[in-house]
């Protein structure tokens, strides 16, 4: 298994362009399910995740071919996928796939809405909480469908088609929004999705969606009014910036030191992360194509977050800013909302010297104690960055193990951060 070292104490200058959002790229390659025609994405990112979804998405029937390079595109701008689902050969998704990935069980709501049918496997459990998927089912089960469960597969039908419904979701999930979302453009009828998830990757599937000839109104608002089409037609769309992504390596610059601007994203999408940092005393000022964010010499002050849905500060930047904050003069308080277990980064942080105390969804940061290089293991993609961004500001060397985290989420991590004078390097096994 490949293992990442890290050997801690430079600062970081230069450009780090960002990929095209995993998180979009994800629901999007899932969308073309609900079309005979070809999608085309482009900007999508070279990661382990995208290329288990198209296995999954191949074992239904889908060809997903890498597109060519257009003249004037440039290096590093993500691969273009064509997506054709002409036909459907098999409305089944196994467990030895659905497992591996989460997001997958998302093909649930498009295999019903088109084909009437659908066996999906459960996700399973996770690292970061139970993660049910009960808003799913119920959201279906609302659209008409019949939905059991049987030895670990979910089988919904829908012979008559789906219909409208209005679906008031409990609590704020990005999943069963997608999905829901995507089932209710192919529904007769008007479908309203109420406290529905706002992520800006929400927006980005939802105006796809409609350049693919769907009817939603109330994009980037928690209430979609959805009225159903007879069919989707091909499209064209590029995928939104990683704002996670983007909020990793501001940090990894706030945690090391130095001035870089990351390019080929928009400041926009992650006004919470940037008060939090301009609160800890980062610089971040907003570029045409970008931002730039900078700390030179500057003392890091402990900061007060919580977790919480879209507009507010992420879930997916939590452990990266706990990392960050074991710098801060003082002691900072992150709580954690969205998944009762997201903490599994404060014990390996602790390996480096971190003194972080734990008292149920809030974590205290004793921030300050000197950070020194140390063996440490990943446990999910969120987690792993964190330990690469304590690793750059620890001294010596730190030995990231079972990196293949960051491989399905990080697209060349390595060698962006060494494209600005980290001293990093991945140890094949
Ligand atoms: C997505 C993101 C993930 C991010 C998360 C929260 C992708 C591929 N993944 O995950 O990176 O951390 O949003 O921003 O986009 N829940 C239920 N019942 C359900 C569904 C969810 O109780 O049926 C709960 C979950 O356990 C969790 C909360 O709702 O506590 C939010 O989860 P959700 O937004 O669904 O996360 P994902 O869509 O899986």
């Amino acid at each position: 298994m490949d293992r990442i070292r890290i050997t801690g104490g430079r600062r970081l200058n230069g450009r780090i362009p960002i990929s095209g959002a995993k998180n979009a790229a994800l629901p999007l390659l899932i969308a073309g399910l609900l079309t005979r025609d070809t999608l085309t994405l482009s900007n999508v990112p070279d990661l382990a995740d995208v290329r288990l979804l198209s296995r999954i998405l191949g074992n239904h029937g889908v060809d997903i071919t890498i597109a060519g390079k257009r003249a004037g595109q440039k290096a590093g701008a993500g691969q273009t996928l064509r997506i054709d689902a002409a036909e459907i050969v098999d409305t089944t998704a196994p467990y030895e796939l659905v497992s591996k990935m989460r997001a997958s069980f998302w093909v649930l709501g498009p295999l019903l809405a088109r084909c009437g049918a659908a066996r999906v496997s459960l996700p399973g459990g996770c690292a970061i909480g139970t993660r049910p998927v009960d808003l799913f089912l119920n959201g279906m089960k609302a659209l008409g469908a019949e939905v059991e469960i049987d030895a670990g597969y979910v089988i919904a039908s829908a012979k008559g088609g789906l219909k409208g419904a209005n679906i008031s979701f409990p609590k704020v999930s990005v999943g069963a929004t997608h999905t829901l979302m995507m089932a209710a453009t192919l529904a007769e009828g008007q479908t309203r999705l109420i406290n529905a998830a706002c992520e800006p990757e929400v927006t980005d599937v939802a105006e796809c969606l409609n350049k693919m000839g769907a009817k939603i109104s109330g994009i980037g608002t928690p209430e979609l009014i959805i009225d159903g089409v007879e069919a989707l037609h091909g499209a064209r769309h590029t995928v939104l910036p990683d704002r996670i992504e983007t909020g990793t390596y501001a940090m990894a610059v706030a945690a090391a030191g130095g001035e870089v601007t990351l390019t080929g994203t928009r400041a926009s999408l992650l006004d919470s992360v940037i008060e939090v940092l301009q609160r800890a005393g980062v610089t971040v000022e907003p570029t045409n194509d970008g931002m730039r964010v900078s700390r030179n010499g500057a003392a890091l002050k402990p900061v007060k977050v919580s977790t919480a849905p879209y507009p507010k500060f992420p879930t997916d930047c939590q452990a990266q800013l706990m990392a960050l904050m074991t710098l801060a003069e003082g002691d900072s308080q992150i709580q954690e909302t969205i998944f009762e277990n997201r903490f599994m980064h404060v014990q390996e942080l602790a390996r480096l010297g971190a003194g972080i105390t734990l008292d149920g969804d809030t974590a205290t940061v004793h921030g300050g104690r000197p950070l020194t290089g140390a063996q440490v293991m990943a446990t999910d993609l969120r987690a792993s960055v964190s330990l690469v961004i304590a690793g750059l500001a620890a001294e010596g060397d730190t030995i990231i193990n079972r990196v293949y985290h960051l491989d399905r989420g990080f697209e060349n991590l390595e060698s962006k951060l060494s494209a600005c004078g980290a001293d990093i390097e991945r140890l094949s096994s």
